[in-house]
């Protein structure tokens, strides 16, 4: 795919480097435009280096092949990281006073902008008029991130994590109007919904010290926040133990245990259109948990660990959107991590995990010690009850941002046809 990536003169400019590094990795022809102001911080040569195509801020360098229109016309992404205040700005007002912003009135595809600036601008009406704007037309504005600013001060105003852009960048094309012309004509897929999806895996304690826990990272739940906001969902994440960090822009809910989950997901489900219950939930806890640390004596047998079985939390959600007839959410999403065994074969038990759940679709994931958890790459099968006995179910490879994206878009398929 082509992508424009344009640099503003922030100094989160470095980071676009990172960004650059996985787009032109994942295969991606990608050409940097960087602001006047940027090349401050980094220069040309740095990205024509990590690029490998030539690179310009100015309209009247190469005019013979009228790089103001030919950039933008011909890009099928458009990323602006860092996009400073300033540069919002003059995107929303229509403003084409350099290469970045002829090119980005000359849009046909999605365009992501990625702020940083201090949480001073950030929080300025000027500015939040400007997202607002930009947003209403169909452009998406990541959540800055929450932290250390250039200065002594904290607050948003962090450029989001160069993966975490990768990810929202994808996404954003993935669920992109392929018919719309412009990006006005394509807004977000899921514009006023809101998603709730559980990531991670639940710790069950055992004393003060110990938990049984899961090889769970939380990678797949956290790229499915991503796309879930790049489609345009408000998106409310809860979170067991994970080992990246939580997306910006999530409402986030942490939760340690299968009983907190199980809490935190019905309360949240009551205005959800969509619950994606992503999390590796125990399916046991130990019986007891100890108020003081277990410890081993000479004198005693070792302890045995007794288990009782934790509710099934997505099957409890179905069953109670049943009971309440009120058919919110309108999606109940499981996840299922299946090895197979001697008596059947992965998709078998995926099917009748998808009846025994009784869930909307449920996405169905081959594990094994190296595969999956952990992992950046996936294979996945999305079942609905509406196959047929020989259907093997939609299939999606690769990244688990490419395929959070094939399942953020399958999701908003399948609310288009309920709402239909
Ligand atoms: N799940 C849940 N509550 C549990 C266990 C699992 O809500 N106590 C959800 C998971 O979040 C996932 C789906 O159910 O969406 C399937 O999880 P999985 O671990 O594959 O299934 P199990 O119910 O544990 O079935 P099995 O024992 O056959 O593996």
């Amino acid at each position: 795919m082509r992508i424009v990536l344009g640099v503003g003169g922030g100094i989160a400019a470095y980071k676009a480097a990172s960004l650059l590094r996985l787009f032109t990795e994942a295969g991606h022809d990608v050409s940097v435009v960087p602001t006047e102001s940027s090349k401050q911080f980094v220069g040309v040569a740095t990205w024509e280096a990590l690029s490998g195509n030539p690179v310009s801020s100015s309209v009247f360098d190469e005019v013979e092949k009228v790089n103001h229109v030919r950039l933008g016309h011909e890009a099928d992404l458009i990323v602006v990281a860092p996009a400073t205040a300033d540069l919002l700005a003059r995107a929303a007002t229509g403003q084409a006073n350099d290469l970045l912003t002829n090119t980005l009135l000359m849009a046909r595809g999605p365009v992501v902008f990625a702020p940083a600036m201090h949480t001073e601008m950030w929080a300025h009406p000027a500015t939040a008029a400007n997202v607002a704007t930009l947003r209403s037309r169909g452009a998406v504005v990541l959540e800055p991130g929450i932290g250390r600013l250039t200065g002594k001060d904290t607050g948003p105003g962090r450029l989001p994590e160069p993966d975490e852009i990768f990810t929202a960048a994808l996404a954003a094309v993935d669920t992109a109007d392929p018919a719309a012309d412009s990006p006005a004509a394509a807004p977000g897929a899921l514009a006023g919904t809101t998603v709730t999806i559980t990531a991670g895996g639940t710790r069950e304690p055992l004393d003060p010290v110990r938990f049984l826990g899961n090889r769970s990272s939380g990678k797949q739940g956290t790229a499915l926040a991503e796309a879930a906001m790049a489609a345009g969902a408000r998106v409310r994440l809860i979170a067991a133990h994970m080992d990246v960090p939580a997306p910006s822009g999530v409402e986030l809910v942490r939760v340690e245990t299968a009983l907190e989950l199980r809490a935190a997901a019905h309360a949240a489900s009551g205005d959800s259109d969509v619950v994606i219950m992503a999390a590796a939930v125990a399916d046991f806890r130990p019986s007891q948990v100890v108020e003081t640390k277990i410890k081993k004596r000479d004198d005693e047998a070792d302890p045995v660990i007794t288990l009782v079985r934790n509710p099934d939390i997505l099957q409890e959600l179905v069953r109670a959107r049943d009971a309440a007839g009120t058919g919110t959410p309108k999606l109940i999403v499981g996840f299922a991590a299946e090895t197979g065994d001697a008596t059947s074969d992965v998709l078998e038990y995926g099917r009748k995990k998808l009846a025994r759940k009784g869930c909307d679709l449920l996405v169905l994931n081959r594990v094994g010690k190296s595969l999956v958890f952990g992992q950046d790459d996936t294979e996945v099968r999305i079942l609905s009850p509406a196959d047929s006995a020989e259907d093997a179910g939609e299939s999606a490879a690769g990244t688990k941002a490419e395929v959070s994206a094939r399942i953020i878009s399958r999701i908003s398929a399948e609310l288009a046809t309920r709402s239909a």
